[in-house]
């Protein structure tokens, strides 16, 4: 790891180019703003989606990345819950302002106090980051989308009441599945049998293989065998596979249906009449549902990492601190499987 105090950043030149590792100015934190010495950057696949399919990309040279964990250097004025010294994770919001200085690919990146978590001192910086847009998309997902009471809100979910996650492996998924846990949820869940061990212990009721071709029936007969009624769910994967999967799933059971999708539900995928379907926009946790990230990263994140309630993703890191993210963004490019790509900085 570099003891370097300058501020280098993984440039994104121009469309479709490589990333250049180059100086920048260290940001000075707005009021409501905390400025962090990156230690790990993890990626996730709307990075290498942003480059391919231009997407929040207005001007270059960009910067890519959300997710980040580090020591804080400096605080806002408004700021009261950090202090310079503390060990955060945090979501970089980047990707909705525009500003490079919000941006993951740096030494140093400017985090809403609001979208980060102080970590647990034995939580190293390369496993917290695992948890970050995991848990701001689970977050969404689960209490913006589905509506569902937070967790340790008053309001409880019916008893029984059950949640559908389809690719627990994936990052997303596994963030979801234990969020719905905390908010009283029984999860039922897919995802390949070499991750079923990892998925079940984050608390499902029921795993399946989704490659198997009796994967609905038999997440329909594991959900009915343990009474609990499931008209709900999150596509954590959204592709035309996956959304019939979901729709059949959730006809097997009594209410009003609802889905939140990841991707945008296609055109030419049938979205049945009695099946509420809403996409789940990430961005909104750093601004429109503000309330959520206090929730969850300023009040809640800390003390379900530190006893173990949520628990990050496996992760596997590529070599070369800033220089290794064009490798890494090629590799997710390419797919993985349960593991969250990081390089340290
Ligand atoms: N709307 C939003 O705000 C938002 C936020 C974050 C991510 N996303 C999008 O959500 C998707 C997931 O992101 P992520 O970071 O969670 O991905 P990820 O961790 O890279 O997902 C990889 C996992 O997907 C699983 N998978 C692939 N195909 C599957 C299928 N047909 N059924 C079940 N599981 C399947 C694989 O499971 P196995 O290993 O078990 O095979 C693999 O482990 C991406 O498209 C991403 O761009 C959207």
């Amino acid at each position: 790891m570099s003891q370097t105090t300058a501020n280098l950043a993984a440039l994104l030149p121009s469309a479709g180019a490589k990333l250049v590792v180059e100086e920048r100015p260290i940001p000075t934190p707005g009021p409501d703003e905390i400025l962090v010495r990156n230690h790990a950057i993890a990626l996730n696949p709307i990075d290498w989606k942003r480059i391919d399919f231009n997407i929040a990309l207005p001007t270059y040279p960009a910067i890519l990345g959300s997710d980040v964990s580090g020591v804080v250097t400096a605080v806002g004025s408004n700021v009261t819950a950090f202090q310079p010294g503390d060990r955060v994770l945090g979501s970089a919001a980047g990707m909705s302002t525009a500003n490079p200085d919000h941006a993951a690919y740096q030494t140093y990146t400017l985090l809403l106090a609001s979208a980060a978590a102080k970590l647990p001192a034995a939580l190293p910086f390369r496993d917290a980051v695992a948890a970050v847009t995991s848990v701001s998309t689970a977050t969404l997902a689960l209490f913006d989308v589905l509506g569902l009471p937070a967790p340790e809100s008053a309001a409880k979910p019916p008893t029984n009441t059950g949640i559908l996650v389809w690719g627990a492996a994936s990052a997303t998924g596994a963030g979801t599945v234990q969020l719905a846990r905390l908010a009283g949820l029984k999860v039922f869940a897919t995802a390949s049998p070499q991750h079923h061990d990892r998925v079940r212990a984050l608390g499902t009721t029921a795993v399946v293989d989704y490659r198997s071709p009796t994967a609905v029936e038999d997440l329909v007969a594991a959900a009915k065998e343990a009474g609990v009624n499931v008209a709900l769910a999150v596509d954590s994967i959204s592709t035309d596979d996956t959304f019939p999967l979901v729709v059949n799933f959730l006809a097997r059971f009594e209410g009003p249906k609802k889905v939140a999708h990841l991707l945008q539900w296609p055109e030419h995928v049938a979205k049945p009449a009695d099946v509420e379907a809403e996409w789940v926009q990430g961005f909104k946790i750093w601004v429109a549902r503000k309330d959520l990230s206090e929730l969850v990263f300023n009040r809640l994140l800390t003390g379900w990492l530190e006893k173990g309630e949520v628990v990050p993703g496996p992760v596997r890191v590529t070599d070369g601190g800033l220089s290794g993210l064009q490798t890494a963004l090629d590799v997710l490019r390419k797919g993985v499987s349960g593991e969250k790509l990081v390089v340290e900085v």
